[in-house]
């Protein structure tokens, strides 16, 4: 699939219309922005768009997220360190602000920074001059900073778990992505993108959504925004044996469970959770228990990968998450278990 296509921002309501010529004007200005919206309503998509819309195209986007890196490693990521400037720094590294110069540095859940790296990144925000860990030069990088967060930073900023001046400096330009429910007529417009996209991407023949599924999509109130219709949709194109799908209603669920695919759906959740469980324990075990480093080496996110833990029991109870990982939690409502909600949920 062509890249400028997968990357479109699609959706033609009022409300998201909005939102675009927001972006645009976002785009052509050289601020701080800070993106504001529930899990899965397309901050990460709005910050690539903002960056390849603006003066910077040309150099690099960075993409970081905060809340997967460990804490103690966050601030030499960014920020680069020398040689020797902990136990593990064998050798120097420039650092992504480093990388990322001329170019854009999207700091995804940056409730989770520390406050050390909070004040680092502050620091930055004000002159553009950084050191590396362990080294007294002062370097300069001319970096556009974009955050994201799901977490509702002035609550976090009062109970001083974020800095309120760095509050300040990143709000200048506050972008606010809506829900899915609040875009009428999006979902719909959404789902039908991504069956063609998936037609495409299998080599399968295309399908279509029967009428109820479809008013179900345009009723249902998607927790996990764009993200779960994406996921939901997915799932459904490659279940569906006939060319029409439908989920999310009553006769479907029926079919599920009484149904003539009843027996093999049902065998292949057991399979699935067999499978998450056997992957789980093993990645746990080669990265020594730490849920971090886990989530780091399977490729998913630290949260939704925490979530997969707890839902299979296999978490250390003994173990004290770090705050910013508890609350990277608590805000994150998404997750694998994604599977299931439509079918559950509703009428
Ligand atoms: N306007 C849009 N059009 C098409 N796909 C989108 C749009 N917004 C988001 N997506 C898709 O939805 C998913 C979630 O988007 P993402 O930017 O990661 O959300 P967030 O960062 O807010 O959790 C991604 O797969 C993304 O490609
Ligand atoms: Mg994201």
């Amino acid at each position: 699939m062509d890249d400028f296509l997968k990357h479109r921002l699609i959706g033609s309501s009022a409300r998201f219309k909005q939102t675009c010529s927001e972006i645009q004007k976002i785009a052509s200005v050289d601020a701080t922005v800070m993106i504001a919206g529930e899990t899965g309503t397309g901050k990460e998509v709005a910050a690539r768009a903002i960056h390849y819309q603006s003066r910077r195209c040309d150099k690099p986007f960075i993409p970081v997220n905060c809340g997967a890196l460990p804490e103690a490693l966050i601030e030499s990521e960014l920020f680069g360190h020398e040689r020797g400037a902990f136990t593990d720094a064998k050798a120097a590294a420039v650092g992504l602000v480093c990388e990322a110069d001329g170019g854009t540095l999207f700091l995804d859940e940056v409730d989770a920074l520390s406050l050390r790296a909070q004040s680092a990144l502050l620091r930055f925000l004000q002159d553009k001059s950084y050191r590396r860990l362990g080294s007294g030069v002062e370097r300069h990088a001319d970096v556009r900073i974009v955050v994201a967060s799901n977490a509702n930073l002035e609550q976090l900023a009062q109970t001083r778990q974020f800095r309120s001046d760095l509050l300040y400096r990143l709000n200048v330009l506050l972008l606010r992505m809506p829900p899915l429910r609040e875009r009428d007529g999006d979902s719909i417009e959404l789902a039908r993108t991504f069956l063609d996209r998936l037609s495409h991407q299998y080599r399968m023949p295309p399908k279509v959504l029967h009428p109820d599924t479809r008013a179900f999509i345009a009723e249902y109130h998607w927790p996990g925004n764009i993200r779960e219709l994406e996921n939901v949709v997915h799932r459904e194109f490659l279940m569906t044996d006939g060319e029409e799908i439908r989920f999310g209603t009553a006769a479907s669920n029926v079919e599920r469970t009484e149904g003539k695919h009843g027996l093999f759906k049902t065998a292949k959740a057991h399979a699935i959770a067999e499978f998450e469980r056997r992957y789980l324990s093993h990645i746990l075990e080669k990265a020594g228990g730490n849920l971090t480093l886990a989530a780091r080496l399977s490729g998913q996110e630290r949260s939704a990968f925490g979530k997969l833990v707890r839902k299979h029991s296999l978490q250390n109870t003994n173990a004290i998450p770090l705050l910013s990982e508890a609350r990277a939690d608590a805000s994150q409502s998404m997750n694998a278990e994604i599977a299931s909600p439509v079918c559950a949920a509703k009428k």
